[in-house]
């Protein structure tokens, strides 16, 4: 997976505040919460795409670039990279948009995590189904 430290690649799916209950032994923002959020921000799109329920069965590449403090912005940015039969992978990326910048939207901000997460389509027995085609 490139590295692109200039520019989120796909669309802002989730956005939230790093807060102190999410902090781990360190004082920084624990990853099991980090990779949680960009569980939630992938599931979203991914429901949208399989049109209906759907879970994840795989995480991989997840890469911790930088940490995350108390405070900062947090945006999970996404885009497909494989639409199968029953199953979809989105690249997800995290952004910062760091806590002491009050610059709204031209402020900085950097990369902290990405991983490639995948989701199959499940019906109401839990059972894989297929995804509608657009
Ligand atoms: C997801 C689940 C329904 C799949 O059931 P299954 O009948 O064994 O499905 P298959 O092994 O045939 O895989 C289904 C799809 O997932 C893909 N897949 C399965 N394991 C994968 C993996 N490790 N990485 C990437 N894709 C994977 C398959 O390639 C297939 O995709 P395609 O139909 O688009 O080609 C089942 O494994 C399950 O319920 N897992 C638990 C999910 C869960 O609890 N998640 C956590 C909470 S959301």
């Amino acid at each position: 997976m490139t590295q692109n430290l200039d520019k989120p690649c796909g669309q802002l799916l989730l956005r939230t505040l790093a807060m102190p209950g999410d902090t781990n032994t360190n004082g920084d923002i624990f990853g099991g919460w980090i990779m949680s959020q960009m569980d939630i921000a992938g599931g979203i799109r991914a429901q949208e795409i399989a049109q209906g329920p759907i879970v994840t069965v795989a995480v991989d590449s997840m890469k911790f670039i930088k940490p995350v403090q108390v405070g900062d912005v947090v945006c999970c940015y996404g885009s497909v990279i494989r639409l199968g039969t029953t199953s979809v992978a989105l690249k997800l990326e995290v952004w910062i948009r760091p806590r002491q910048c009050h610059d709204g939207d031209s402020g900085p901000r950097y990369k902290v995590t990405e991983a490639a997460f995948t989701y199959v389509a499940i019906d109401e027995n839990g059972a894989k189904r297929m995804i509608p085609r657009p």
